[in-house]
């Protein structure tokens, strides 16, 4: 049995092999947040295509905290029944489910929040050097509210059965840039050394575990760098990870880059070679290397060999995907077949378009083929 295909456990998870969904903000739920019939078929799509582990799309734990439209919510209850549904198309098809819980602090769109995003600082995050938004200053209370929000989140996804949460601390959203010296310039217990940034997220995951218990899969994805002048380095990213562990959590998953990163964002386009692909395999090695916890590698996987080195060179423990699973929900089950080839996805990144404007994430260069196709019929 080919060691990616190994059943293995994750603090009482039983997950049928190491291919995980990283969270794809699928843009398609109602204007609540409310999980909708085309979220909750995808959901069950996934599972049928045999990936082992299926991350939600990031999903707010307050208002204050929604990034863009038709954005999963996880901040009320009144949500509970639609992310049940969530769970019950993946369980009913022999899959595993966890939550991504998140705040996007100043990534939120202020049209949709009704108020400035708010910040662990008030520096404005600048978006390809052109977008400058008034950023308002977290207070003491607004984070302790937040680190609430987020244990309230943690025990709702327990409710709706999910079979673990991870706590989004990546990418520049809320906990990301608590973690980053770039965004957090604070002089209180928030701001500071890496101690300091890393408290409000060891705050997060006391709160979750306070509520959910000790034996539920608590999982952080984390920058190892923000590759940015003056960001999160990797020394401070491990030490933040070793921390991470100390506070009881059972799996990272080490991505990178910021919205503002440039080239080096956390999504890169032009995945050609294999050399281009797992780009964060230094990063997630370092990890691996330092903390003994599971370490769930995201970023440009887009062949079976790759996946599989990665696993035998003792660099990652999980291989994360997301938009090879946009084009192919089915990607696991071929590979299981012995149809090795590599993920059609090109890495161009088009879908994050629809995605993010809340039309509902699908593989735009799949659907023009699909399109040419049906002219090509009637002609
Ligand atoms: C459409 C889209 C939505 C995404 N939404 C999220 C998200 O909600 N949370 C998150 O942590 N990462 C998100 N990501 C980033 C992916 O999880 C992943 O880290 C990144 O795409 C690199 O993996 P890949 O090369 O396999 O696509 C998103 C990526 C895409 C393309």
């Amino acid at each position: 049995m080919p060691k990616l295909f190994e059943t293995t456990k994750l603090n009482g998870m039983t997950l049928k092999n190491r291919f995980v969904r990283s969270a794809t903000a699928e843009g398609m739920a109602t204007e609540e947040g409310e999980a909708t019939p085309r979220l909750i078929n995808l959901m069950g799509e996934l599972a049928e295509g045999g990936v082992g582990l299926i991350i939600t799309g990031h999903a707010y734990v307050t208002k204050r905290g929604q990034a863009s439209p038709a954005q999963l919510g996880i901040y009320d209850d009144k949500l509970i029944p639609g992310l049940r549904a969530m769970v019950d198309a993946v369980h009913e098809r022999d899959g595993r489910i966890v939550a991504q819980l998140a705040h996007s602090g100043m990534l939120a769109i202020p049209k949709f929040i009704n108020s400035a995003p708010l910040a662990p600082s008030a520096t404005p995050l600048m978006i390809g050097g052109l977008v400058e938004v008034p950023l308002q200053e977290m207070t003491i209370e607004d984070i302790h509210a937040t680190v609430e929000a987020f244990g309230g989140a943690g025990e709702r996804a327990c409710e709706a059965g999910f079979d673990g949460v991870q706590i989004h601390a990546a990418h520049s959203y809320l906990l990301s840039q608590f973690l980053s010296p770039a965004f957090n310039h604070r002089t209180d217990a928030y701001g500071g050394g890496i101690e300091k940034r890393s408290k409000m997220l060891l705050e997060v995951v006391e709160s979750i575990r306070r509520r959910v218990g000790d034996d539920y899969p608590l999982l952080v994805k984390q920058n190892s760098r923000d590759f940015l002048e003056g960001g999160l380095e990797l020394e401070d990213s491990i030490q933040a990870g070793a921390m991470l562990k100390e506070a009881g959590i059972d799996a990272i998953e080490v991505s990178g880059g910021t919205f503002a990163s440039g080239a080096l964002m956390p999504i890169r386009k032009g995945i050609t070679t294999e050399e281009d692909e797992a780009y964060f395999k230094a990063e997630a090695q370092a990890f691996k290397e330092r903390i003994n916890l599971p370490i769930i590698l995201v970023g440009g996987i887009r062949s079976f060999a790759v996946a599989e080195g990665m696993v035998n060179d003792h660099i990652a423990d999980y291989l994360s995907m997301s938009r090879p699973f946009i084009r192919e929900p089915g990607l696991i089950n071929r590979w299981h077949s012995g149809d090795l080839r590599k993920a059609a996805c090109l890495s161009d990144s088009k879908c994050l378009r629809p995605a993010l404007a809340g039309k509902g994430v699908y593989c735009v260069v799949e659907k023009r083929l699909r399109d040419q196709e049906k002219r090509g019929n009637k002609a």
